[in-house]
């Protein structure tokens, strides 16, 4: 296939140029300032759109095995394809939780059966989660393991999570933070500050993350494992960053398009579909983390996708499901959030970086490469959540009119085209 027209955006070359892009079994074969069709070789018309290395989504809940009422491998990879991305990395909150290699060989059937963009799972550091005994990781990596964590949970022993580090520490796989201090949390259902107090709801303070990613940076630094900080959203949280990165840390953190964008203030108008962990903070954590964004503290955008059916995350504050639906908006509301970012630094944050910290294939359109393409374009158009094919409806997003839009995603050399994308 030749894809010609396009802007083509890659950071790993460096190349932001007009190029064409021509694919042969499932490969990269040749990039040219103007390649001529061969014979019966499909075109697909990029002009006017960006062609960059597919969008690699490195903290994402399909939610198989154990809650297909939310999210199945099909309906969850098919989201990840009208997003952008072709690849995901995917959670070990499941039911059994993905801590032994006979669960990931069950999840890897399903992917085979049902996947439409490439699936790599992220093993727990803790059988079932549970914050006690570490998991086989020598065995979890074999089995197809590319990172561990107890995300959703924060792995509260400082014993445990040490001794799993020293553990782990000549294992590739990098440990990936979940940072809320469960004793700091408590109860609590937003942020907590003035909008928590106005609103008599229990709020989490943002000391809860900071102390734990100082925590996991430092033992990160002392047992010499490779680490990783998922949805960072303090400023407290940047700042032990820095310091780490200041004593030679080479750690790398994600931000989510919720917490670039929205604040604590959205709980009063959207209620429980702005109800998440870590939760929106307020106006000053977002700003830094936009500004930290453009300055490079943070490495990798990620959506952690994390639907729920309507059910659950109807009705009060109080008793609704954490998290919500991201792999649909996050290329729009990462628009929006930061309009000004230079396309090679977005697709270096999205693809290239993801790629080099879980260590997979991609983020790159060098000839020999995978063919994982995506093909964006600046087209405004309104977040209407019944057209998703995620079975997580539930979006603080909803609603909104955006700048940019996926028009088609190439896995292996296989075009997906959006529906409705003009
Ligand atoms: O909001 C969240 N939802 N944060 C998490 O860390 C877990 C996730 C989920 O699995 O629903």
């Amino acid at each position: 296939m030749l894809i010609s027209g396009g802007r083509l955006v890659d950071p790993s070359q460096p190349l932001d140029a007009r190029r064409d892009l021509r694919i042969d079994a499932g490969v990269v074969v040749e990039i040219g300032e103007h390649l001529t069709p061969r014979e019966g070789e499909p075109v697909y018309d990029a002009s006017g759109a960006v062609v960059a290395p597919g969008f690699i989504d490195m903290h994402v809940h399909l939610r198989e095995p154990g809650y297909p009422e939310k999210e199945t491998i099909a309906t969850g990879t098919l989201a990840a394809l009208r997003g952008g991305f072709t690849a995901v990395a995917c959670m070990p909150n499941t039911n059994p939780a993905l801590d032994d290699p006979a669960v990931l060989a069950i999840l890897a059937d399903l992917v085979a059966r049902d996947a439409r963009c490439r699936v790599y799972p992220v093993g727990a550091i803790t059988r079932g989660r549970k914050g006690e005994a570490a998991v086989d990781f020598t065995a979890l990596a074999r089995a197809g393991a590319v990172a561990f964590s107890d995300d959703g949970n924060t792995v509260m022993n400082a014993r445990v999570l040490r001794d799993a580090a020293l553990d782990a520490a000549a294992i590739d796989g990098v440990f990936i933070s979940h940072a809320e201090d469960e004793h700091l949390k408590g109860n609590a259902v937003m942020h907590e500050g003035v909008v928590s107090r106005a609103l008599g709801l229990p709020g989490s303070p943002a000391v809860a993350e900071d102390v734990i990613v100082a925590r996991d940076l430092l033992i990160g630094a002392e047992t010499g494992k490779r680490w990783h900080i998922a949805h960072l959203s303090t400023r407290g949280a940047l700042d032990a960053l820095r310091h780490a990165r200041a004593h030679g840390s080479d750690a790398t953190c994600e931000v989510t398009p919720h917490h670039l964008l929205l604040t604590d203030e959205t709980i009063r108008t959207s209620g429980a579909a702005g109800k998440v962990n870590p939760p929106l903070r307020d106006a000053s954590d977002a700003r830094a983390l936009r500004d930290a964004v453009r300055e490079g503290t943070i490495d990798v955008f990620a959506t952690d996708h994390a639907p729920h059916t309507a059910a659950e995350k109807s009705g009060d504050l109080l008793h609704a499901a954490v998290g919500f639906t991201g792999l649909e908006v996050a290329v729009a509301a990462y628009a929006l959030a930061l309009p000004d970012l230079p396309l090679l630094r977005f697709v270096e944050l999205i693809s290239t970086a993801p790629a080099r910290v879980l260590g997979v294939p991609g983020g790159t359109l060098r000839a020999g490469s995978p063919a994982d393409v995506t093909i964006f374009a600046d087209r405004p158009w309104t977040i209407d959540p019944s057209s998703f094919a995620s079975k997580g409806k539930s979006t603080p997003f909803a609603g909104m009119r955006v700048p940019r839009r996926v028009l088609a995603t190439i896995v292996g050399g296989e075009l997906y085209r959006v529906p409705d994308a003009p």
